[in-house]
């Protein structure tokens, strides 16, 4: 029988998790149908439920409903609690509800596979949204010798610091709080959807530092361009994308899927 997942989000025609999974599920030889779903705004908890009686065993969440996706889950992974939000809606036994976030452990192994060190690195992260919360956690369990948050709105970034304390070396502010030099600096903002930079000092980055944004397109965006001509190497969420959905298929199926030809293959559609 083929099992049902999809991928809930508004809109999300665009979504590229049904063409990655059914790459996945091709190499796997799972029998798995993957589909989008566009859920109603004002009742996410409603579609999963509708998804649940028609077949359905999982789902990816993405854009707006990982809060709501939160809300409605029996129980969490550590991660997906510290993160406030669920990107993998899995049901379990007895028509239980469990919900994993997967985008933070995505970023790391992607930034694992690019060779980057995370253990006593000095990083700096833009950004103190959705985006960036999903991700401190397993940022942090690499040991950082220091991770500082800068937010526009700088107050953001200090209260998200205090809520990840306790897990590592962590600090908040403004951009003008910003101190470098930093051996990684990753982009959570939304600011190039603005055509906006964050605005940030020169000489940022040390020799042989790295700028990853978690933002993706067919050509580099606003910041990494930004820091290419600072001399950083460069690269952008293509990677974390893959990575994240794999995760997830993991946490489904209990198989890992070889993520390189699904990224290439996605590379090229770009
Ligand atoms: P997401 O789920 O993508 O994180 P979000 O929660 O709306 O979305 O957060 C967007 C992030 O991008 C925030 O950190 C936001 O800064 P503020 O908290 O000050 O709003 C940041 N951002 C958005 N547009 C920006 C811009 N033009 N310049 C700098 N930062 C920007």
């Amino acid at each position: 029988m083929t099992d049902r997942y999809c991928v809930f989000g508004h809109p999300v025609g665009h979504s590229k998790s049904p063409a990655i999974h059914a790459a996945f599920a091709a190499q796997t030889g799972d029998n798995i149908e993957y589909t989008a779903i566009e859920a109603p705004l004002d009742d996410f908890a409603g579609a999963w439920r509708r998804f649940v009686a028609e077949g359905g065993r999982g789902a990816n969440v993405t854009v707006p409903f990982k809060e709501a996706a939160f809300e409605l889950c029996d129980t969490l992974s550590e991660r997906a609690r510290r993160a406030g939000a669920v990107n993998t809606l899995i049901l379990g036994g007895n028509a239980l509800t469990y919900g994993d976030t997967t985008d933070g452990v995505g970023l790391v192994r992607d930034l694992k596979r690019h060779g980057v060190e995370l253990t006593g690195a000095r990083i700096l992260v833009l950004g103190a949204g959705g985006a960036v919360r999903g991700v401190l956690e397993p940022l942090l369990s690499e040991e950082p010798v220091s991770l500082f948050v800068a937010n526009r709105t700088a107050a953001k970034a200090e209260a998200l610091a205090a809520d990840f304390c306790e897990l590592g070396t962590i600090a908040g502010g403004g951009f003008e709080a910003v101190e470098g030099p930093y051996e990684l600096i990753i982009n959570g903002t939304s600011a190039s959807l603005a055509g906006d930079l964050p605005p940030l000092p020169e000489a940022l980055f040390n020799d042989g530092g790295i700028a990853y944004d978690m933002m993706y397109a067919s050509e580099p965006t606003l910041f990494l361009r930004w820091a290419a001509e600072r001399g950083a190497a460069t690269i952008d969420g293509l990677g974390m994308l893959v990575e994240q959905a794999a995760e997830s298929f993991f946490q489904w199926r209990g198989r890992r899927p070889d993520t390189g030809p699904v990224r290439e293959a996605l590379r090229r559609t770009l």
